[in-house]
């Protein structure tokens, strides 16, 4: 347990989602990048959660919300997904400002597809940088498997281990692979680091992509806080390639551990979707750039 806060406000900006909305100014972009303000005692933390595939889109986004990039306090990094880091370098290229990022210690490795042919899955050399490079335009590198606070009320889950993993959540819905030691073997995204902010309602819960599973990320915020109410779960619920069976349990799961409202988009999936807007109702919401979300 560690001691979270809480936040007197949040505000969520879908800066990046695979989807723009109807008639939109907004870019659509493979990915996810969302940024927090967290707001205690009158002082604002913005957070950049995830950078998307590319810096252009979270840039160009940010122009029309109005947002100075150079606001941004500190970066999280989800995963090493490069749909979710690719725009790490054009945005430290843009902050040029000494900027806290915090990951997994895995981010780095050499995760990739083999089908239908090969694909280079993590962090994009020339879009997302070295760790070097990223140090030269001011990140500084805070990489941790354990829980860690950001703000009053904002902590990052830190990783989700096999045991801490709901029954049903254990098989990894992605089909990739990770080099350790010279060996190719099963990638089941150790390094996805989730982020929970206190509100006055009760936890919201961030996932990129959510590939430890959501119900476990979910139950791993209140076990770190200690806090039972969980209102909301917001981002990418990587339920895209699963089968009705563990929708349905994921949905009975979080209804049951009390969740209030679901704002899904990126790898959820229209199933999914579909799903949670049946079980949910007016309490889902797809997610989509430039959606701006208040608690
Ligand atoms: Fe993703
Ligand atoms: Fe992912």
């Amino acid at each position: 347990m560690i001691n979270v806060g809480k936040a007197d406000e949040l505000k969520i900006y879908t800066l990046v989602d695979d989807y723009a909305g109807y008639n939109s100014p907004f870019w659509a972009g493979h990915g996810l990048s969302l940024l927090l303000d967290v707001v205690h005692d009158g002082r604002r933390t913005r957070i950049l959660f995830d950078t998307a595939s590319d810096a252009e889109l979270v840039l160009h986004n940010m122009r029309l919300l109005g947002v100075d990039p150079r606001s941004v306090d500190m970066i999280v990094l989800s995963h090493s997904h490069y749909d979710h880091t690719g725009g790490l370098m054009g945005i430290m290229k843009e902050l040029h400002k000494e900027t806290p990022i915090f990951a997994h210690p895995d981010i780095f490795k050499v995760s990739f597809a083999t089908e239908p042919e090969f694909l280079y899955a993590g962090i994009p050399p020339l879009r997302g940088g070295s760790k070097d490079e990223i140090g030269k335009l001011g990140g500084i590198w805070i990489l941790t498997k354990d829980p860690i606070r950001l703000a009053p009320g904002a902590f990052l889950t830190g990783e989700i281990g096999e045991e801490e993993r709901t029954s049903f959540e254990r098989e990894c819905l992605v089909g990739l692979y990770k080099l350790e030691n010279g060996r190719v073997v099963p990638d089941k995204v150790e390094d996805e680091v989730s982020l929970a902010c206190l509100t006055k309602e009760g936890l919201v819960i961030v996932a990129g992509c959510a590939h430890p599973g959501i119900v476990s990320i979910v139950k791993k915020a209140m076990k770190i806080s200690e806090v039972n109410e969980v209102y909301a779960v917001v981002g990418g619920l990587h339920l895209v390639s699963a089968d009705m069976q563990r929708i349905k349990k994921t949905i009975d799961a979080l209804k049951g551990l009390g969740v209030q409202k679901i704002y899904a988009g990126h790898c959820t999936g229209l199933k999914a979707e579909a799903a949670f807007l049946e079980a949910y109702g007016d309490c889902f919401e797809k997610l989509h750039t430039g959606k701006v979300i208040c608690f």
